[in-house]
């Protein structure tokens, strides 16, 4: 991989023109150096967030020894890259041949379950449990979550009864895991779901547990979501266990994705075209920015031009087009940039080293992208110097969260975000 000081210099030397992405080493670690030097027991990377080869050793460098997989080929990847960390396999329904591989071939021995019929899969996929450790996946609230994960998986409290003391019996360790939703905006999701576990763990005095992990959601900051300080996290959750009734062996876990890696990476897109407040950008929803597209992320931006044009024109709203001919290949923002942009133009687009190149396709053959280095910081941070976050932080207009296409008219996306019972079309409704 190239290292460049900046950008800007990528540009001026090379003036690329497919998507290129920037990797930004110090943001990785000061992510990975946060997590291993403040929260209070294990960090496993939820490898789902961002699986390039860099990101996976850089971490594992970082001190991130422990990884939660969700499949063979998460696993192998982590296997060679890093042979001697720790894997989890957190994904709460599994293949049979997935599992026998994980447990014969790979020495796992770690799995997440949400069903009696998942634990029956674990167990006689295996060697009968005996050696397993067995952690049950608990529906947990995701009412401060902007990407809400609650619904597909999760055992509710009811039900997580009966499969603690089945997965006691079988394993021989237990472990209780939930997700909050991802890009959780306040520390109170993590008291909620450690009060839900405690009050389980209340009626369970006989079944005792040796791991508590509170999973992802730690947040990243975003133009228009910018979380409390980490360290609130933290606090609420070091209180939540401490009111925990589980024995002083018990150990703590958490699987963060998009907090450990968001920082990493931007990406430089060219400007191919601009109709008014439309630019047609050579990357989009099926490349690195699906969660503009479709989740209506508005990642930070700044303009950056192959030679210098003098001080920039005061700034304005646009939208941008991806490079296919797919018409939901469009981001709605509002980005801010200077209001003089034109084709040729280059951005960096800032935030995207989580759940960014791992969703890239090739749809529409626009797959080409590069990666570099580069020793510049990210627009936005929550870990380095925040001196410049509120250059890029340009607070958007309440606008609703879902994805709003060219042929809608605003009342119909206005509806749609007032049907959204929470996450972040809740959070501007009210
Ligand atoms: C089991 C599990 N753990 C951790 C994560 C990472 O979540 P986040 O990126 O919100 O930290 C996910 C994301 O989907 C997940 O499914």
């Amino acid at each position: 991989m190239d290292d460049y000081n900046g950008p800007i210099d990528l540009i001026r030397q090379h003036r690329p023109d497919i998507p290129i992405t920037c990797f930004h080493r110090a943001a990785l670690d000061n992510a990975a150096r946060w997590f291993t030097e403040n929260f209070p027991g294990k960090t496993l990377y939820a490898v789902k967030a961002n699986p390039a080869p860099y990101i996976v050793t850089g971490l594992f460098h970082s001190g991130i020894r422990n990884f939660d997989v969700a499949s063979i080929p998460e696993i192998q990847l982590v296997r060679e890259l890093c042979p001697e960390a720790g894997m989890s396999f957190m994904h709460p329904v599994k293949s049979r041949p997935a599992i026998e591989q994980a447990y014969f071939d790979y020495g796992i021995r770690e799995f997440a379950f949400d069903s009696a019929e998942e634990l029956e899969k674990i167990v006689s996929c295996t060697s009968g449990g005996k050696d397993l450790t067995l952690i049950l996946r608990l529906a947990v609230p995701n009412t401060y979550s902007e990407l809400p994960l609650a619904g597909k998986f999760g055992a509710s409290p009811e039900k997580a009864i009966g499969l603690l003391k089945a997965a006691r019996k079988a394993g021989q360790r237990l472990g209780v895991s939930f997700h909050v939703g991802s890009q959780t905006m306040k520390p109170q999701a993590y008291t909620t779901a450690l009060q839900l576990v405690g009050g389980i763990l209340q009626s369970l005095p006989r079944t005792p547990v040796d791991i508590i992990d509170v999973g992802g959601g730690f947040p990243s900051i975003y133009p228009d979501m910018i979380p409390p300080p980490l360290a609130e996290y933290k606090l609420a959750i070091e209180r939540g266990f401490a009111c925990l009734p589980q024995p002083q062996s018990c150990e703590f876990w958490c699987e963060p994705g998009r907090a450990l890696v968001a920082e990493s990476c931007s990406v430089i897109v060219k400007v191919e075209l601009r109709k008014g407040d439309v630019l047609y950008i050579n990357d989009g929803t099926y490349g690195s920015l699906f969660d503009a597209g479709q989740m209506g992320f508005r990642f930070p931006v700044r303009l950056i031009r192959s030679a210098d044009d003098g001080p920039g024109a005061p700034l304005k709203p646009f939208r941008f087009y991806g490079p296919t001919c797919d018409s939901i290949d469009y981001m709605t923002g509002p980005f801010f940039l200077p209001k003089d942009v034109k084709e040729g133009d280059y951005i960096e687009i800032g935030q995207l080293g989580a759940y960014g190149n791992t969703m890239r396709t090739g749809f529409n053959g626009f797959s080409s992208t590069e990666t570099v280095g580069v020793l510049a910081p990210p627009l936005v941070t929550m870990y380095g110097d925040p001196s410049n976050n509120a250059l890029h932080l340009k607070k958007t207009p309440q606008l609703p969260n879902k994805r709003t296409l060219p042929h809608e008219k605003p009342e119909d996306s206005k509806a749609q975000a007032e049907k959204q019972p929470q996450g972040r079309a809740a959070e501007h409704a009210g």
